[in-house]
């Protein structure tokens, strides 16, 4: 027999929240990739809250969140036949499109760009919420800027606690990485940050794409501004190590001489082969959705205190996979190759 599960969503927060939001104010919510911070995207005082409560540098542009296609097209001055055929193969979903502004949302939310990341997303919290309010939605993942992005409410807490106005509870979001950004003001559509849609899913629906060499090179200058900051940092120094389960043990044993506990990230495989002060299991190396799901988490259980060095696992980069490995680079600060 199937069991039908169902969410209980408590409809009176969310209308509290819509009317929080449409008063200025910042609420976090879930959505299916990471919990967002939102603030009304038309209002510069509003929207100037987010930077405030995340310790968020200026010059970072905010993506729009909108419920429906006919909320995107109020936000853009143009929307190329490529994103409509994007548009009914991944929204709402974990796609953000960068497209020129038309300049209805605030000045603060496109950090003075001429073009603006609009993303539908699919949660049904979220969905739910964006109707509610019938206006745009400005929202950062919500966590301090630099920390890990919040993949539950707990995570959320712990860091905007008495900073926001509220949070709405939705439990563990499902992909656990942020959006894919994608900018779409070109005649190639160019992948600004991989994310829960992947490069081979795009490819599928318009052929050709380009990834921003930043992405590769990490001497240049990346495209979407908030790439250049070290971002998802652990309170413990984190490297990374490429290798079988055997090199990453002689790994651990060797550092131990240098460092009290160490703590290990890893897939479930090479978990079960290796012995260290803290291990974190992320999931079947088969599935990198489950580890992705699962990344954030691990990267804030380990406390400063608790361990003094981290060592993870490197994943495959294919799928989700350079998503994966896009974020474990930019939290970590060293490459290991054994
Ligand atoms: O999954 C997500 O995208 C989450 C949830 C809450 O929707 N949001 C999120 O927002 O990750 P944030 O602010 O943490 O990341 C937005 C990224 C940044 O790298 C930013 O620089 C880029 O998108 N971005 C936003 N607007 C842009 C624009 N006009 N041009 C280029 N990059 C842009
Ligand atoms: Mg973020």
């Amino acid at each position: 027999m199937q069991t039908k599960l169902w969410k209980v969503i408590e409809q009176q927060g969310i209308q509290e929240a819509a009317a929080l939001l449409k008063n200025g104010e910042a609420v976090a919510f879930p959505t299916e990739t990471v919990y967002g911070l939102g603030a009304d995207a038309t209002s510069e005082t509003a929207v100037a809250k987010i930077f405030q409560a995340k310790g968020r540098p200026a010059d970072n542009p905010l993506i729009a969140h909108v419920a429906t296609k006919e909320q995107l097209e109020k936000l853009v001055s143009a929307i190329p036949p490529f994103v409509d055929k994007l548009i009914n193969a991944f929204s709402p979903g974990p796609l953000t499109y960068v497209l020129p502004s038309n300049g209805r949302c605030a000045e603060n939310v496109t950090a003075g760009l001429s073009t603006i990341g609009v993303r539908m997303p699919s949660h049904p919290v979220s969905q739910m919420l964006l109707r509610e309010c019938d206006i745009p939605i400005a929202a950062p993942s919500a966590n301090i800027s630099g920390k890990p992005s919040p993949t539950t409410a707990e995570h959320v807490w712990q860091d905007l606690n008495g900073k926001i106005a509220g949070v709405l509870d939705g439990g563990p979001t499902g992909v656990g990485l942020e959006s894919t950004v994608i900018d779409c003001t070109g005649e190639i559509p160019i992948v600004l940050r991989p994310g829960g849609i992947t490069s081979e899913q795009l490819e599928q629906v318009i052929g050709r794409i380009m990834v921003d060499p930043a992405l590769a090179n990490t001497d240049r200058r990346p495209k979407a501004p908030g790439m250049k900051y070290r971002h998802y940092a652990p309170e413990v120094p984190m490297w990374l190590v490429e290798g079988s389960a055997k090199e990453l043990q002689t790994v651990i044993t060797r550092e131990q001489k240098n460092y009290d506990r160490i703590g290990v990230m890893a897939s479930n495989e090479t978990a079960s082969l290796v012995t260290a002060d803290q291990m974190i299991a992320l999931g079947a190396k088969e599935s990198l959705a489950e580890i992705a799901a699962n990344l954030y988490d691990a990267l804030r259980t380990f406390k400063e205190g608790d361990i003094d060095l981290i060592l993870c696992e490197t994943f495959p980069e294919a799928g989700i996979g350079r998503a994966i490995m896009n974020r474990l680079k930019k939290a970590a600060s060293v490459y290991v190759q054994e």
